[in-house]
């Protein structure tokens, strides 16, 4: 498993051995901030020799003159302190772990420039840019003896702000890690009934879990969820999660998840190259179980449902076809036009379960439920849909603050008409154009009058393009845009 870095906070304090770190805000004196630790000026003349001016994430690695009580110095540029952000520290955390990872022991001075809220973001990237995912290669896992956890001690003038914004930002980045793991881990590993397992282990936490199998979900009649598993050896499961940290008579807000463990199309079969990557269409139930790892982790003051439909979406003798008529838990009939269109069948059921369960104040859900939102977005907005303006404006803030970000799709009744069907209620597909609207206004039919956003996290959740504070393939997408949601908008 990956190393991971222990990460303290404390007061000012002589650095004695090991790596120094400091960040240098774009411009600033190099002699001044590297103070006592250059005796002899000679970090300001490398500074001056390789024209490093503090520009943000770029680097000068010096080792440390004679009489240093450092072994190396190691300056990053903060770029310009006006531009200074939360996903701007947490890149320039991860930047530093990138330049220091092979250190044991690293001491960061934290500057003015650097209140207790960016200290934690920059800790959390630090930590972040450190996972990886590597159980399964045997050379790294065989090594004699156990690697060290690399030590980084922060020095703060405000210490003990700094600790408490820690400790948070750090029970976020755990739910982050812990939503990676279960994109990155494969289908072999992780069937439903494993992935149940990993979300009942948040019971340690103080999250209560319950688990429905087939026997209840037929008489609950989720017909939808259940059409899609009965094609697969792995029987379906329903996760639901609770974190009850607000006032007892307050309403739950409720965050929903599609958990496909491995997409294989069903009978309408994928074609072959890049299947593979259908081990990660369980990143919304991943992020949903991350998130609630988070809010219980660091103790949030809110009633929090977590939910996920866990299924396995397989072509064996018992798969349904196309053409299938199902009727929903709600009542309302499906036809199945393409075994492919399986998350919306799966989220119907789940939506209709938690709305009517526990009446929540508003009900959030994550899928990787369509390829056209990449065609739309890329991999650098997720896709969202509301019927609810205040919710959608809240989680766009929410994006742009945390550096998940999301784009607002339209919904409306010309691109509800497109799934209406001949032979039933509606159908599950809704034609090539719209593709990602065309699977929000299905779901919009299983969510009543409750205020609802929709967050289509296929380009973003997996196959992640590597960044500052993200090596992996699954990147955890969802946990920190809905921590920093709950956060703003429903807790106090
Ligand atoms: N899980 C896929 C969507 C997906 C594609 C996620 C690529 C991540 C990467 C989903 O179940 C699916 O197959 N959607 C179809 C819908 C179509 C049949 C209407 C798609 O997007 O092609
Ligand atoms: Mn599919
Ligand atoms: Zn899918």
């Amino acid at each position: 498993m990956s190393m991971l870095p222990t990460i303290t906070i404390s007061k000012p304090a002589p650095i004695k051995k090991g790596a120094a770190l400091l960040v240098a805000p774009e411009g600033a004196d190099i002699a001044a901030l590297a103070g006592d630790l250059d005796g002899e000026g000679v970090v300001a003349r490398a500074a001056e020799l390789a024209e490093f001016s503090g520009k943000a994430k770029t680097v000068l690695d010096v080792l440390a003159p004679a009489g240093s009580p450092a072994s190396r110095i190691v300056i990053i540029g903060q770029g310009k302190p006006e531009d200074a952000s939360e996903p701007g520290w947490i890149a320039l955390g991860g930047a530093a772990r990138g330049a220091l990872a092979k250190e044991p022991l690293v001491t960061m001075i934290a500057g003015e420039d650097m209140d207790a809220a960016a200290v934690a973001s920059f800790a959390q990237g630090y930590l972040m840019r450190a996972y990886t995912f590597d159980k399964y290669k045997t050379a790294k896992n065989g090594q004699n003896g156990k690697p060290k956890a690399q030590k980084l001690t922060i020095q703060s003038a405000d210490a003990a702000a700094a600790k408490t914004a820690w400790r948070d930002a750090e029970a976020v980045a755990r739910g982050v890690m812990l939503a990676r793991d279960l994109v990155n881990e494969p289908a072999n590993i992780l069937g439903t009934e494993e992935f149940a397992a990993r979300g009942e282990a948040l019971e340690a936490l103080g999250v209560e879990t319950d688990i429905l199998d087939e026997k209840k979900m037929k008489k609950l009649g989720m017909g939808a969820l259940l059409g899609v598993a009965q094609g697969s050896v792995r029987p379906p499961r329903l996760l639901v999660m609770k974190w009850n940290g607000g006032k007892a008579k307050d309403k739950p807000i409720a965050f929903v998840g599609k958990g496909v463990v491995f997409d294989s199309g069903g009978i309408s079969i994928k074609p072959a190259g890049g299947m593979e990557d259908m081990k990660g269409d369980m990143g919304g139930a991943a992020a949903v179980v991350g998130l609630m790892h988070a809010l219980a982790a660091r103790k949030a003051a809110v009633n929090a449902i977590g939910m996920i439909g866990l299924v396995e979406n397989m072509p064996d003798g018992n798969a349904q076809r196309p053409g299938d008529i199902v009727t929903s838990m709600s009542g309302q009939t499906i036809e199945v036009i393409n075994t492919d269109a399986e998350g919306r069948l799966v989220l119907a059921d789940v939506l209709t379960y938690c709305n009517q369960t526990f009446e929540p104040r508003v009900m959030i859900d994550l899928a990787t439920l369509t390829g056209a939102v990449m065609v739309a977005l890329g991999q650098h907005h997720a896709g969202l849909f509301s019927n609810d303006d205040a919710v959608a404006d809240g989680l766009t803030r929410a994006g742009a603050q945390s550096g998940e970000k999301v784009w607002r799709l339209p919904l409306g009744p010309d691109y509800d008409k497109m799934i209406d069907s001949k032979f039933a209620d509606m159908k599950n597909v809704g034609g090539r154009n719209a593709g990602s609207i065309t699977a929000a206004q299905f779901l919009k039919r299983f969510v009543g009058d409750t205020p609802w956003a929709h967050l289509d996290v296929a380009g973003t959740a997996m196959s992640s393009p590597s960044n500052d504070f993200n090596r992996s393939w699954g990147s955890g997408f969802g946990v920190r845009l809905l921590d920093r949601w709950v956060r703003d908008t429903c807790e106090g």
